[in-house]
């Protein structure tokens, strides 16, 4: 149901006993002009102003989303970013505020935080290499969410991922419907891409699924990825499958090869889709990392899984009827995300 907003123009004193009563039943005053206040004008803040949080801050704009808070620790640079975004919106006709701080107090009152910071593996690591030196940084960030933004919805992109949104979970507090993981998204937005590739379609007509860790044990679900409904392990070979489902596992790996630095408009453009699906109430179903406490029969730890995303953040987990070697990969995937949250649980995090 929607909701119901009460303005007040002018406060006599009858109207404050009024007010009093109604915001009592829940109802939300905004004690000015209607008309001057932009009491629609959602707020999405995003910690860390790299590649990622700056396409993320671009594309919400450029998409009239939100208005979009980017704090970095170099104030500086989310202040040029954000001002040369802003500079943009003229030519795109949006008219959303973009601003650049390094003060965490500017995040209050945000619908969605998105937390980007941290450090970046090089060629030849993996994402869990760089478990102790993210959980500090995400440990001290998470404290500040829980103390600035208490209301929000959290979107956690750091690597390595699963133990990351362990981290913001435990520190802030936050209920596990809040507390999200972006990772199967983007597994999936590639496993697409290399599909397409192979079998000459457009990406439209393929519904990929790849659930698990965001890491070396991803489980590519082909009985349950689609192309125009079809399984596409009825369409592509075993063993060309077999190497798309290897590329998609070393997706990110081969963009910094590529490149020289982790990939970021295809996990900037995958943050977006779930922003999109929380601030619109959505329902979109998409593979993120989330808590589970008994869901696939697991417990106590966040995994990839098919999620419905809503106006709470996970409005319901969905449930695949997987068969017993999907099941067994997915089980193999959570005893080692379990490994990294332990390691998170032994370290003494500033
Ligand atoms: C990736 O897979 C950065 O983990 C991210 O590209």
């Amino acid at each position: 149901m929607g909701q119901l907003f009460v303005c007040w123009t002018g406060l006599g004193h009858g109207d404050c006993s009024a007010m009093q009563q109604l915001a009592a039943q829940g109802l939300r005053i905004l004690e000015s002009n209607p008309f001057t206040v932009d009491w629609m004008r959602r707020k999405v803040s995003v910690i860390g102003a790299g590649k990622v949080g700056s396409t993320i801050a671009h594309l919400l704009a450029l998409k009239g989303m939100a208005n979009v808070v980017l704090v970095n620790r170099t104030v500086g640079i989310a202040q040029g970013i954000a001002l040369d975004i802003a500079e943009a919106l003229p030519v795109e006709m949006s008219d959303v505020e973009v601003v650049g701080t390094g003060d965490y107090a500017a995040i209050a009152g945000s619908d969605i935080v998105v937390v980007t910071a941290g450090a970046q593996r090089k060629e030849g690591m993996s994402r869990d290499d760089l478990l102790k030196v993210n959980a500090d940084i995400i440990s001290s960030i998470a404290a500040e969410i829980k103390k600035h933004a208490p209301e929000s919805k959290v979107i956690v992109i750091t690597n390595p991922l699963d133990a990351m949104v362990y981290l913001v979970k435990k520190v802030t507090g936050f209920d596990r419907d809040r507390v999200i993981g972006m990772a199967g998204i983007l597994d999936s937005s590639r496993f697409s891409s290399f599909i397409a590739e192979e079998v000459g379609v457009s990406v439209k007509d393929i519904h990929p699924l790849v659930l698990g860790s965001h890491g070396d044990t991803m489980v590519p679900l082909t009985r349950f990825t689609t192309i125009s409904g079809k399984p596409v392990s009825d369409i592509v070979d075993k063993a060309k499958l077999d190497k798309i489902i290897e590329r998609t596992r070393n997706g990110g790996a081969e963009i910094i090869k590529l490149e020289g630095s982790s990939a970021f408009y295809a996990p900037a453009s995958s943050v977006v889709r779930m922003i999109d699906s929380i601030l619109n109430d959505r329902k979109d179903v998409v593979p993120c990392s989330v808590y589970v406490d008994g869901e696939y029969g697991l417990e106590g730890v966040f995994i990839g899984l098919p999620v419905a995303l809503g106006s709470k953040g996970v409005d319901r987990i969905v449930d695949l009827k997987l068969d017993e070697s999907e099941m067994k990969m997915l089980s193999d995937s959570a005893a080692k995300i379990k490994s990294l949250m332990q390691q998170v649980d032994a370290m003494q995090l500033k």
